[in-house]
């Protein structure tokens, strides 16, 4: 069996081929590197360069690498940057994704694994998210990762391919510090960013009905999201998923924003007290998984722990950091 990731040199990406090619599986990358890094890859994975919205590209490595299964990773994802751009996001999520299925059918490849997001819940209102609760997502982002998921449901019933959509909850770690997110886009490395400039972190709104007043998340180790997808892969090679299978990937756990300050501040040692600021429009009071689901059909379970994730995503930043400033 070999397996394509797209998107193999990005974050999450080059995590889940760390864990593929660390349990045995055969492995192929592709990436167009507008966010990816090559290096991230280990000895010995082929990377292609080229992105997923290339049908005659994707024909070909689908051939010439005999892939068998395709865990697509491959998106833009910034919430913000969909709401300035919303048509690029709707041409690269759901365009690359549409050419990508086109190809997958046309080679015969039969399983696919599809990177979705909590995003596609929106502001549910409930205390766990399960996998039946409405999606409404707020935003182009996680819009394009609702209609994803109908295309790879839709095209898997077509043309007979076995799917398994993954709904991340807040990523965040790193299992090595060169694979940490160089990215100051999620709310870890926002907060580094703030003590590395000398500055306090930042919460926005401690009005909310939750325990302490600020947002509630539930944060998950990137190397545990990773062996959710080697654990996906496995299921769909035995022959395990019949159709199509929709699972939340998170810890069942909420940690609040302020609770996760406190956790940053205890690994790094930089305990200044947060400001807070206004409310952000579209941050939704809680949002926390049930992890049942995946936990009964995947027999994976998230074991590391905020702690963990924050102390190794730090150790990531001090080394990008020292080789960004050429200390
Ligand atoms: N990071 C999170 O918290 C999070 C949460 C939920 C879902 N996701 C999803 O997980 C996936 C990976 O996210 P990430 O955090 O690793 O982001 P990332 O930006 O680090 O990785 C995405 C990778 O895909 C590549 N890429 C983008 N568009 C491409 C295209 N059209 N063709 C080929 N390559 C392309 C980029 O160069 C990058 O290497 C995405 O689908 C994202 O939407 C991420």
């Amino acid at each position: 069996m070999t397996w394509l990731i797209t998107g193999g040199a990005g974050y999450i990406g080059a995590h889940v081929v760390r864990a593929m090619t660390g349990a045995g599986e055969q492995v192929v990358a592709l990436d167009d590197l507008s966010a990816g890094v090559p290096g991230r890859l280990p000895a010995g994975v082929p990377l292609v360069r080229g992105s997923s919205l290339d049908g005659d590209l994707l024909k070909r490595v689908l051939a010439e690498h005999r892939v068998t299964g395709v865990l697509h990773l491959a998106a833009r994802k910034q919430v913000g940057e969909s709401v300035a751009q919303p048509t690029r996001y709707y041409r690269e999520n759901v365009g690359g994704l549409v050419t990508l299925l086109d190809a997958v059918a046309e080679a015969g490849v039969r399983r696919l694994v599809f990177s979705s997001s909590a995003a596609v819940y929106g502001d549910p209102r409930v205390d766990l998210i399960t996998e039946d609760t409405p999606c409404a997502p707020v935003n182009p982002y996680g819009e394009t990762k609702l209609a994803g998921e109908w295309l790879v449901r839709a095209a898997g019933q077509a043309h007979g391919i076995s799917t398994v959509c993954l709904r991340y909850f807040n990523v965040a770690g790193a299992a090595a510090p060169e694979l940490a997110d160089t990215g100051v886009f999620n709310i870890v490395p926002m907060v580094f960013d703030r003590l590395t400039r000398d500055e306090a972190p930042r919460i926005f709104g401690d009005d909310y009905p939750t325990p302490d007043g600020t947002c509630v998340r539930d944060y998950i180790h990137v190397a545990d999201l990773a062996e959710a997808h080697l654990a996906a892969a496995r299921l769909l090679s035995e022959g395990g998923v019949n159709g199509d299978l929709t699972l939340n990937i998170g810890r069942g756990e909420g940690v609040s924003v302020r609770e996760l300050v406190t956790a940053i501040g205890k690994v790094t040692g930089d305990t200044r007290p947060p400001v807070v600021e206004p409310r952000r429009p579209g941050d939704a009071p809680r949002a926390v998984a049930s992890a049942a689901r995946a936990r009964e059909l995947l027999g994976w379970g998230a074991g590391r722990s905020v702690h963990e994730m924050v102390e190794s995503a730090w150790r990531g930043w001090q080394l990008h950091h020292a080789t960004a400033t050429g200390q």
